[in-house]
């Protein structure tokens, strides 16, 4: 949600700003810009509705020079996607230009406050109100020093951000700050960095530094780094983080898309995770920080997400009723932060986040860790909030996920999630070493069965003509498929625009049938599970009203092959780790039907990857 990045060094700012903030563009693409300060000390800015490219396109044209300078890539939140809203923000004297991710809570009451002092607004955002604080802490109390015109600043907003701000009287200089939002500098040879995540700095260090929230850090011409705290006091040996990821893995490499990439890297992620994890204790798993003893006392466990990883927490509920035998509730983020809790003394929270941001998630983490719970985080980003904040995290290891679309992140998380069920059931006896270990077997088989639905995707290409005209479809399965089914509708929606509902199949009859008409498009997954008989049930209560049916059914199904217009197979195997195999066919779906309408399946409409707001 947003993305911001700075640069102060020896070399043009330019070029890191736009590569910068190409490679942040999963997190908002509403509208980019820059400022930069020119060598005679002149802040100039540069901004437009709309991608990074059109942004580029600009300032080529404006033929922007300096070595000093911000960016910001913007997923709208106040304020429609229109230039005058695009960051950054410059104070009245236009000398000063901030970024900001995240939202201003109290900006209305700034926003009036500031008018009546004689401040001119020119966009309609909640940020703007910051660059003219800084203006006037600049101009008075703080006179001359960045980093006290910037706490000056953020002791009067209320919400969350990420902050970067320059000034063209210190024309070598970047003052930055977060509160609740992600940011990340690094200390070259070449000059300091800023950035939301790690992914545009992967390209010029490996290794970066992690503010805390409160934390200001002044970044200068020679690389020179000084964070404080929230106090005031130096930091003299702030967080580091070693990125692995190399900066290729966060590029195309030959594909025609990020989605396409990341589908096709899934069995490498699955096996990453997978290797080595089982040892004489069972699951090894000591990122959960919990002794065996505090994981058998666990009787109650509280499952949080959004988007696809709240479909992971429904699998995860599954493998964890079924093998630990423990209660789990899993809850949407954005509703259980104003819902009713009911812990116990031993309720364990499990928060499952690609981004380790999405700050729904986070603050239903907060609320639980206040109730005394332990939190044990599922995420994909190094360092991220969720990461740095849980009492416990597994790494799911994916590497970079690059399209908005989740895929890769999805089943490496369910697979992270199988391996934390098999962990609570050695631990409180539910399962002999002998279980776990077959069911690890099992787990071991999936890349190969992954990669087995790839030589299958001819099947998904032919399933393309059902849905590309279609504006509604029903996608239906039972037990863990039931997930299986809104994953694939949630990919379906994003990316092809196309009204995907999932239902599961034995409540279709409590109302969506009323939706069916000759020729409407179903989609069931109906594997050989002990289920199966009935969601066949469910396909010829459809096929009995016109609908056309493709299924996602188990090789040598001729029941269903009869039945239905046309099957996507998998390969035989055990009910519970279909879902992480069966998925892929409609992540390739979602794919193909979005291609043959045209739509950018990295970038769909309205969506960002990383939901810093709630
Ligand atoms: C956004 C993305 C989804 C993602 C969800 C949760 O809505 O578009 O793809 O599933 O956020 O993100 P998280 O990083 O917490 O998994």
């Amino acid at each position: 949600m947003c993305g911001i990045v700075g640069y102060t060094g020896k070399n043009q700012a330019i070029n890191y700003l736009l590569d910068g903030l190409a490679a942040l563009e999963y997190r908002g693409y509403d509208s980019a810009g820059v400022a930069i300060i020119s060598p005679s000390r002149h802040l100039h800015v540069v901004k437009c509705q709309g991608r990074v490219e059109a942004l580029r396109q600009r300032c080529d044209d404006a033929n922007l020079v300096g070595s000093c300078g911000i960016g910001h890539t913007r997923w709208a939140t106040h304020g429609a996607p229109a230039d005058r809203n695009a960051h950054p923000h410059t104070d009245c004297s236009g000398s000063i230009a901030i970024v900001h991710n995240g939202i201003i809570e109290n900006f209305e009451e700034l926003r009036r406050s500031l008018r009546a002092e004689g401040h001119e607004f020119k966009s309609e955002t909640d940020s703007e109100v910051i660059a003219h604080l800084f203006g006037d802490a600049w101009n008075g109390p703080a006179k001359g020093d960045m980093v006290g015109a910037l706490r000056n600043t953020v002791a009067r907003l209320e919400g969350s951000w990420a902050i970067a701000v320059i000034c063209s009287d210190v024309p070598d200089q970047i003052v930055v700050t977060r509160c609740g939002s992600p940011l990340v500098v690094a200390s070259t040879e070449d000059g300091a960095y800023a950035a939301s995540d790690v992914i545009p700095l992967s390209s010029v260090t490996d290794h970066v530094v992690q503010l805390e929230d409160g934390d200001i850090a002044l970044l200068e011409k020679d690389g020179g780094i000084t964070v404080y705290d929230a106090s005031g006091g130096e930091v003299t040996e702030p967080k580091g983080l070693d990125i692995d990821w190399d900066a290729s893995m966060a590029t195309l490499g030959g594909h025609s898309d990020f989605m396409g990439k990341e589908i096709a890297e899934q069995p490498e992620a699955i096996e990453r995770l997978l290797k080595d994890r089982l040892g004489k204790h069972g699951i090894e798993m000591d990122e959960l920080r919990m002794t065996r003893e505090e994981l058998s006392q666990v009787d109650r466990v509280y499952i949080i997400g959004c988007g696809t990883s709240y479909n992971v927490g429904l699998i995860a509920k599954t493998l964890i009723e079924h093998w630990a035998r423990i209660f789990v509730s899993v809850e949407f983020a954005s509703e259980f932060n104003y819902a009713d809790v009911l812990v116990t003394d031993h309720t364990l929270c499990l928060i499952i986040t690609q981004s380790g941001e999405t700050a729904d998630t986070l603050a239903a983490a907060r609320r639980l860790k206040g109730m005394g719970c332990k939190i044990f985080a599922i995420t994909n980003v190094l360092g991220s909030s969720a990461a740095r904040e849980a009492d416990g995290t597994l790494y799911v290891q994916a590497g970079p996920e690059v399209a908005v679309a989740s895929t890769k992140a999805y089943t490496a998380q369910m697979v992270a999630s199988a391996l934390v069920a098999l962990r609570l059931a050695f631990a409180n006896g539910s399962m002999t070493p002998c279980d776990v270990e077959m069911i690890y077997r099992e787990l071991r088989q999936v890349p190969d069965l992954i990669r087995e639905i790839f030589n299958r995707s001819w099947q998904d290409k032919q399933a393309v003509p059902i849905f590309q005209d279609a504006t509604s479809a029903l996608y239906l399965g039972r037990g863990t498929n039931s997930t299986t089914a809104y994953e694939g509708a949630l990919k379906m929606k994003e990316i092809a625009y196309v009204h995907a509902e999932a239902y599961p199949a034995g409540e279709m009859k409590h109302g969506p049938i009323a939706l069916i008409e000759p020729g409407f498009p179903v989609l069931a997954v109906v594997p050989d599970d002990h289920v199966h008989d009935k969601t066949v049930s469910n396909i010829m209560e459809s096929i009995a009203r016109g609908a056309k049916v493709v299924a996602v059914a188990t090789d040598g199904d001729e029941e269903v092959a009869q039945l239905c217009e046309q099957v996507l197979w998998v390969p035989k195997m055990d009910e519970y780790i279909v879902p992480i195999v069966a998925v892929v066919h409609l992540q390739m779906l979602a794919r193909y039907v979005a291609k043959a309408k045209g739509l950018d399946v990295d970038k769909p409409r309205n969506l960002a990857k990383s939901v810093t707001v709630e």
